[in-house]
């Protein structure tokens, strides 16, 4: 059998712990560079325009599209969740996100112009891989997300588009996470582009009222959203800096949360899908019951659940949404679960709320709040590492984990 040869851009330093204690704090730290080589290998810069993705065959596919699937499991799910909420915001593209492991059991109604689109940084989980084999079978265009080149889903999707996070060792995707929410902002912005969609200003520019008053033409919104994202991976480096106060206060409120019965993070909006990783990610590697919540939904039900043992992770960031969460957060500090705020480094009001406090890096109040899911991720993959540290687990190798789960 002749096979075509794949030339990975991996290289062996990249696969030892550099230093650190563990492989998922050292994939935390790589994630500043883990966007810079995202958007280097998805765009081309050289075109000059916007959001300008690199010439390849998905890049058409993803044009002609009228509805996007996407489908993923775990970690993966809730970037395509967020990719949702921009590619509906910037793109004005009908989405649903749909997890593997149901999906390809059920039917799809797919119309013309409906593409799927499987996430999975490792290429090889068999659900998400079943979804587009099932998919080809039924002549719907697939285009595969994936880190690792050369991986399965190569063969399954019509076409796929790779993130450049490098190799990540730790079972807890960390810098993984970080590449493709970029890759779902870098599809959401180029058919925003593509699409000439018009777009509140307002909503975009850190108005903390969800208001979409005034259509301007995306000739104002797109430029800002891009300048703001060449930002990111600076704004990630001064967060994740040893003295920064974000790593300083997650240490220090490491060492006094003690025993706690169970987590529950809630966020609104763009804060959904990242109250969901932090969830994820403590049970994951901490081994602490931890749910994630759209902060509105608590009052239908899962609110029973909050007293003194509980600790309440309140995702607040100064968004649209801010205001709505923070009485949300009123509502469980009433019944006395303790708070854990993270927002923005300003914002005393609502630091004053909280029993413990994460500020967000000083300069993320410049960029589109739309953004700011990258910037809360570090502090929740920052605070489950240290609990799991104190809680002396194998945190690279968690406890019935794999990194590929390629069988059902
Ligand atoms: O390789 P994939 O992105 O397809 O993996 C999907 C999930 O198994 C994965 O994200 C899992 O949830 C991670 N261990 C989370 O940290």
């Amino acid at each position: 059998v002749q096979r075509k040869v794949t030339q990975l851009d991996w290289s062996l330093d990249k696969l030892d712990r550099g230093g650190y204690a563990h492989y998922m704090l050292k994939e935390i730290y790589e994630q500043p560079v883990a966007l810079v080589d995202t958007l280097n290998s998805m765009l081309d810069r050289r075109l000059g325009e916007l959001f300008s993705l690199a010439e390849q065959p998905c890049v058409k596919l993803l044009e002609e599209a009228q509805e996007l699937v996407l489908v993923a499991c775990g970690t993966s799910w809730h970037a395509a969740l967020l990719g949702k909420y921009w590619i509906e915001h910037l793109a004005k593209i009908p989405v649903s996100v749909e997890l593997a492991s149901e999906f390809r059991y059920r039917e799809l109604i797919s119309r013309k112009g409906t593409v799927v689109v499987g996430i999975s940084q490792s290429g090889e989980t068999a659900d998400t891989l079943a979804v587009l084999r099932e998919m080809k079978k039924q002549k719907v265009p697939t285009i595969g997300i994936s880190n690792v080149r050369g991986s399965s889903i190569l063969r399954e999707a019509d076409a796929v588009f790779y993130t450049s996070a490098g190799p990540e060792i730790g079972v807890a995707a960390t810098k993984t996470f970080m590449a493709q929410m970029l890759a779902m902002f870098l599809l959401a912005g180029y058919l925003g582009v593509k699409r000439q969609n018009s777009i509140s200003e307002g909503l975009l520019m850190g108005d903390s009222t969800l208001q979409v008053s005034s259509h301007l033409g995306n000739a104002n919104v797109f430029p800002k959203l891009f300048e703001d994202l060449v930002l990111l991976p600076h704004l990630l480096t001064s967060g994740l800096d040893p003295n920064s106060e974000m790593v300083k206060q997650i240490l220090e409120i490491n060492q006094k949360l003690g025993e706690v019965k169970g987590f529950f993070f809630i966020g609104r909006g763009y804060s959904f899908p990242i109250a969901l990783e932090g969830a994820l990610k403590l049970k994951e590697i901490a081994y602490d019951h931890a749910e994630g919540y759209a902060a509105g939904e608590l009052k239908h039900g899962p609110i029973a659940m909050i007293d003194e043992g509980m600790v309440v992770v309140v995702l607040a960031p100064l968004d649209s949404w801010r205001d709505k969460t923070v009485s949300n957060l009123e509502e469980v500090k009433a019944r006395g679960a303790r708070i854990l705020g993270i927002g923005d480094s300003k914002d005393l009001d609502l630091k004053g709320l909280c029993d413990f406090w994460i500020p967000l890096p000083e300069g993320s109040r410049k960029i589109s709040p739309i953004l700011l899911p990258f910037l809360l991720t570090p502090a929740i993959q920052l605070l489950s590492y240290y609990r799991a540290v104190l809680k002396g687990t194998d945190v690279d190798k968690p406890r019935n984990l794999a990194k590929s789960v390629t069988v059902e």
